[in-house]
């Protein structure tokens, strides 16, 4: 039996929720936005919250349990080793980015990111981390599925100014998953060129049938220049109890045990050091469910927009929950998704803001119900009647 009822989910109830998808866009916008899920919490993640709260158990974090969760997860799961002391805990996956620059690169390097990308990583890269962005944008196939460019990564990476790269692996917003052979040869460069690889693996355990997640460490050499970041935040739904993992190598972990501020990873949430756990450990039968709905709604959406939107163009993802969708054919202009929301009433992420390349795309969040989603498209398709 499925960990619940994907058909049950309730629109109106979903509105009762605080987090931000639910709260920004007026009560008569479905939002489609931002990588939150519309699932109800796996039961047993659930039922450690409810005794932690009943416990009066809201001080500060510890931590216990999670180096070890995170170690035994990988390795069973994407046969990656890790040596427990080089998991460190972390508000989240932004911070340890972030905190990632200051330790490997000096104000005004040059970092290289692969655009169209998720947004924050500029704003994280420029004005927090003060470093420059290299733009090496993703290639496309004739069919338009996006993957690395690597002979543009190591034209970037031999630039004496460039000093790490910003990976999102599996890759936001495109949905595409590197192979193995495209990981050994940015670790090769990597180590040639002497570049840090920061690999953003958040969306790693929702890679879709068909697809494997491949860790940049399941793939480069323990003494690699890389720091690698974890959570179970995107695939079990729990980004508001901030609770990520910065995974360094055996080069990389004295720098991150004398430079990494304490109180940085004190900020790490309670709650959501005991949810990763309980993620780790027991949440794998409902992100089995999770998964097996996210395969079933990027066929239904591939087929609704056949249906109502034809000009459409768009790759089904490999990975997680997100739609980049090409509604160039529509001359909506840059933003179809101000349209949308003006109009259609859906809140969808506006293409722009993910850098070149983004420009007439939408981002689509297809955790939802197959009737919610259909009603997303639905939505979408009545702006031009
Ligand atoms: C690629 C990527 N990195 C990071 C984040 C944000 O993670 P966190 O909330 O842990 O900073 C997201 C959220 O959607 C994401 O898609």
């Amino acid at each position: 039996m499925p960990a619940f009822d994907v058909d049950a989910i309730d629109l109106s109830a979903l509105r009762e929720r605080l987090s931000a998808k639910y709260q920004y866009f007026d009560a008569d916008v479905i939002p489609a936005w931002v990588a939150e899920m519309d699932f109800p919490m796996a039961a047993p993640i659930a039922e450690a919250l409810h005794a932690a709260i009943d416990r009066s158990d809201t001080g500060y974090r510890s931590a216990v349990g999670l180096a070890d969760a995170l170690a035994d997860f990988a390795r069973e799961r994407w046969s990656w080793e890790i040596p427990t002391e080089r998991i460190t805990p972390i508000p989240d996956v932004l911070t340890g980015v972030a905190q990632a620059l200051a330790m490997f690169t000096e104000p005004g390097d040059g970092v290289v990111v692969n655009t169209p990308v998720y947004a924050p990583f500029f704003s994280t890269v420029r004005d927090i981390a003060r470093r420059v962005l290299v733009d090496v944008p993703m290639a496309r196939s004739q069919e338009g599925a996006y993957d690395w460019d690597l002979d543009g990564l190591e034209a970037a990476f031999a630039r004496p100014d460039v000093t790490a790269f910003l990976m999102s692996n599996p890759h936001n917003p495109t949905g595409s998953v590197p192979s193995r052979q495209s990981l050994a040869v940015i670790a090769e460069l990597s180590a040639r060129y002497g570049v840090t690889v920061i690999s953003d693996e958040i969306h790693g355990p929702l890679a879709l049938p068909g697809q494997r997640h491949v860790p940049f460490m399941s793939v480069a050499d323990d003494d690699a220049d890389a720091v690698i970041l974890v959570s179970a935040s995107k695939a079990w739904n729990l980004p508001g109890l901030k609770c990520a993992q910065l995974v360094g190598t055996a080069r990389t972990a004295e720098t991150i045990r004398r430079r990494l501020p304490l109180e940085v990873t004190y900020g790490t949430g309670h709650l959501g050091a005991i949810a990763a756990v309980v993620a780790y450990r027991e949440g794998g039968p409902w992100l089995g469910d999770v998964v097996d709905i996210l395969d079933g709604n990027r066929r239904l959406l591939a087929d609704l927009l056949a249906e109502y939107l034809p000009l459409a163009g768009f790759v089904p993802p490999q990975a997680s929950y997100l739609a980049w969708v090409d509604f160039r054919a529509y001359g909506l202009g840059d933003d179809p998704a101000a349209a949308f929301l003006e109009r259609g009433r859906v809140a969808l992420s506006s293409g722009p803001t993910y850098g070149a390349g983004g420009e007439g795309y939408a981002r689509l969040n297809f955790a939802t119900s197959p009737a919610i989603l259909t009603e997303i498209v639905r939505r979408l398709a009545g702006v031009f009647q």
